[in-house]
């Protein structure tokens, strides 16, 4: 590993120490038969906050948007159709498709009675952290690229290439990076592509090019 960045241990107010620690204790009984989904939230949480010091994000947010954001991968899949049904999530296509890309969307729906002391911005970064939407905040983005880097992922280069960006280039662009690479993993393995992914895609290349050409003329 390189030299660490801008990544001193962020200290917070003792309300949000405390907070933390007992998201992290309700997750460890939440998870407590899947303990790899675990030690990944965990990792997850570590690593937003570490994105979010080097790009002037929330550090507080991130971290606790990362530690719940698999918090409904305690279902089985079966379970999770069951209660984004009972949810009413549409998204326009049979959910059994979809049903990966479901676990954030029921999580931004339930958890905010839980957890009342956090902000919408936690459970929109939740919300879209499997299938990014057309306007990504900052915290977002730092959500949606530390789940694809935390240091448990296996170092393929597509994540270590991600890794090697953090800190010299804009989080816009890591953050495209990180999505690009989900969307070809999709389609090498010959999986289902969510039509609102290539919406998505299509409005974020969209922009990224109206930006290039400004940038030129
Ligand atoms: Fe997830
Ligand atoms: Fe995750």
């Amino acid at each position: 590993m390189g030299k660490k960045k801008r990544a001193e241990k962020v200290r917070f107010s003792p309300e949000q120490e405390a907070l933390l620690e007992q998201m992290r204790g309700d997750l460890a009984i939440q998870l407590e038969k899947k303990p790899k989904r675990l030690a990944h939230s965990l990792s997850v949480a570590r690593t937003a906050e570490r994105l979010a010091a080097t790009y002037g994000v929330d550090p507080f947010l991130a971290h606790a948007a990362g530690i719940l954001h698999d918090w409904e991968k305690a279902r089985s899949t079966s379970e999770q159709l069951a209660r984004a049904r009972e949810l009413g999530i549409d998204l326009g296509v049979e959910l059994e498709l979809v049903h990966s890309l479901l676990h954030g969307m029921i999580a931004a729906r339930t958890l905010p009675a839980r957890y009342p002391e956090l902000p919408p911005a936690v459970w929109h970064a939740i919300a879209v952290h499997t299938s990014a939407c057309a306007e990504m905040s900052p915290l977002d983005e730092v959500l949606f690229v530390a789940d694809g880097i935390e240091p448990l992922r296996p170092d393929t280069p597509g994540i270590e290439r991600s890794r090697s960006l953090v800190g010299k280039v804009p989080l816009d662009d890591l953050f495209w990076e990180s999505f690009v690479g989900g969307i070809t993993y999709v389609l090498e393995g010959g999986r289902y592509l969510y039509p609102g992914t290539i919406e998505v895609y299509n409005a974020l290349a969209a922009r990224r090019a109206g930006r290039a050409a400004k940038e030129k003329a």
